[in-house]
């Protein structure tokens, strides 16, 4: 699913770039480009941000495996 149109990212790449240490939007904007162009997906993207940050580690690895 895109979460930004505009620069054509998905929640596959949002959720990559949060796993790999982003912790704010713009630290997700810098990473991908999402969020960079109308700004529509901004509150998508902290919403995203806000859920998988308080995800455990061990969490994601089961995650993955499943
Ligand atoms: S939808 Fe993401 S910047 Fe426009």
């Amino acid at each position: 699913m895109y979460v930004c149109v505009c620069r054509a990212v998905t929640d596959v790449r949002v959720n990559a770039v949060i796993d790999a240490g982003a912790q704010t939007v713009d630290a997700v904007t810098a990473a991908c480009g999402a969020g960079s162009d109308c700004g529509a997906c901004r509150e998508k993207i902290g919403e995203m941000v806000a859920e998988r940050a308080l995800v455990p580690a061990a969490a994601l690895v089961r995650e993955r495996a499943a």
